[in-house]
């Protein structure tokens, strides 16, 4: 699909704030900006268990600076400068929520973005491989693009040949959020709703969704979901930031130490849709458990599910005390030895899926002027686990109207 688009940067003037007041007066009349995950737990900051957002009156609405990233289909883009007061800044854009870049220090107080990105609105239009973005209705891949829920079958675009990934074709990365920014208990952020039509990709329901970025003093990126529905249908939500915390272009993760909180994963086809079965990593090269190079064992052909994913891009299943905790635990750890840099992610979500960069080709470039090759950055999304509203044994996403979703995580960056 051909989306007309603008690289040409234009200050957004009176326009724009007419527009977020309207955007918020907008929300609070459908109560799209209530409180967000009230019961969502607050392990990752020391103010402890706070509500992230509250909703912001348009009038006390934080200043965050903001500048225009060009125009899609007639439509502003906005990218807003998220900072604290130790520094780490974040930029966001309405376009798919992506995260831009998050500029945080090594170990001797230089500071570098480590996320991938664009510099530009038409390379993130063209030819994204989900850099950054809010990725959804459901995060991850359907097997053959379909799926039955209350006994009708639901058929969806096939974007990722046989299978549906990251949604559909026009996943939730490519629509502009209404976002207004906000002042929460944990800093300020930027909250951005969405209503996704009944129908949308064929997905049934009217799915209101809200996903709240919060930059933290604690040098944390937390973001939470809230999503409702009328109708009901499938729910997977995340955030699909590639990183490399040597910074963005600085050349392979291979010698990143990662540790995943999962003992078990879910093994793929090769189509990388699981077989449905809980394997664990144990005495395999899937293993995590404890601190290891993410290239140490990544070439090893003879373990079929590294052949099958071109490396990692596999769902582990984190360790919970019972198949229904919800809470906030740490799910995954990641060093780089040469700048200092760590990265922790805490998560509600059960999954997390490992994905080490296989299909960078040196085909796109970075902001520094590099090119992305295979292996040049990492992600680690949050998630339900891949196929769920095929997989009767996997924890559903299934949301019923009266029904909220909510997840939260955290990206916690600090230096060794
Ligand atoms: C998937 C990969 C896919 C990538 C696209 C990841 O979430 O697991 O298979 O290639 O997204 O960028």
């Amino acid at each position: 699909m051909k989306r007309a688009f603008s690289r040409s940067p234009k200050r957004q003037g009176a326009r724009a704030i007419v527009s977020l007041i309207m955007m918020a007066m907008v929300l609070s009349t459908f109560g799209a900006a209530t409180s967000l995950a009230q019961s969502t737990p607050d392990a990752g900051t020391p103010e402890g268990a706070t509500p992230s957002v509250g909703a912001t009156p348009a009038a006390d609405a934080p200043d965050i600076p903001s500048s225009s990233f060009g125009t899609i289909d007639g439509e502003d883009v906005t990218l807003w400068t998220l900072t604290n007061a130790a520094g780490m800044e974040v930029k966001i854009m309405n376009y798919g929520g992506i995260v831009q870049s998050i500029r945080v220090p090594d170990r001797n107080g230089n500071f570098t973005n480590v996320a991938l990105g664009f510099d530009n609105l038409g390379d993130y239009i063209e030819m994204n491989p989900y850099f950054g973005c809010i990725t959804g209705r459901y995060a991850n891949r359907i097997a053959l693009g379909t799926f039955e829920l209350d006994g009708e079958t639901y058929n969806i675009p096939i974007n990722n040949d046989p299978n549906t990934l990251h949604g559909g074709e026009m996943g939730f990365d490519k629509f502009i959020w209404d976002t207004i920014p906000v002042e929460t208990n944990n800093g300020i952020g930027l909250q951005m709703s969405r209503l996704s039509p009944d129908g949308e990709q064929g997905y049934p329901g009217n799915l209101e969704v809200t996903v709240t970025y919060v930059l933290t003093e604690n040098n944390e990126l937390r973001i939470d979901y809230l999503a409702t529905t009328d109708a009901t249908t499938v729910v997977n939500l995340t955030n699909h930031s590639y990183f490399n915390l040597a910074g963005e272009g600085a050349g392979s993760i291979f010698d990143h130490e990662l540790m995943l909180n999962a003992d078990n994963y879910t093994p793929v086809d090769d189509t990388l849709i699981p077989t449905g079965v809980i394997e664990p990593v144990a005495d395999t090269p899937m293993d995590f458990t404890t601190d290891e190079e993410i290239g140490a064992r990544i070439r090893n052909s003879n373990f079929e599910q590294l052949f099958i994913g071109r490396g990692y891009d596999h769902n582990y299943v984190l360790n919970r005390p019972s198949p229904d905790d919800e809470s906030l635990i740490l799910a995954a750890r990641v060093h780089e030895p040469t700048s200092g840099r760590t990265m922790t992610i805490q998560t509600t979500e059960p999954g997390i899926q490992f994905y080490s960069g296989n299909f960078l080709d040196g085909s796109l470039v970075g902001p520094n002027g590099q090119m992305y090759r295979q292996g040049d950055g990492f992600a680690l999304e949050t998630q339900h686990f891949p196929d769920s509203p095929n997989q009767p044994d996997f924890p559903s996403t299934t949301l019923a109207p009266g029904d909220e979703y909510t997840s939260t995580t955290i990206y916690g960056f600090a230096v060794d």
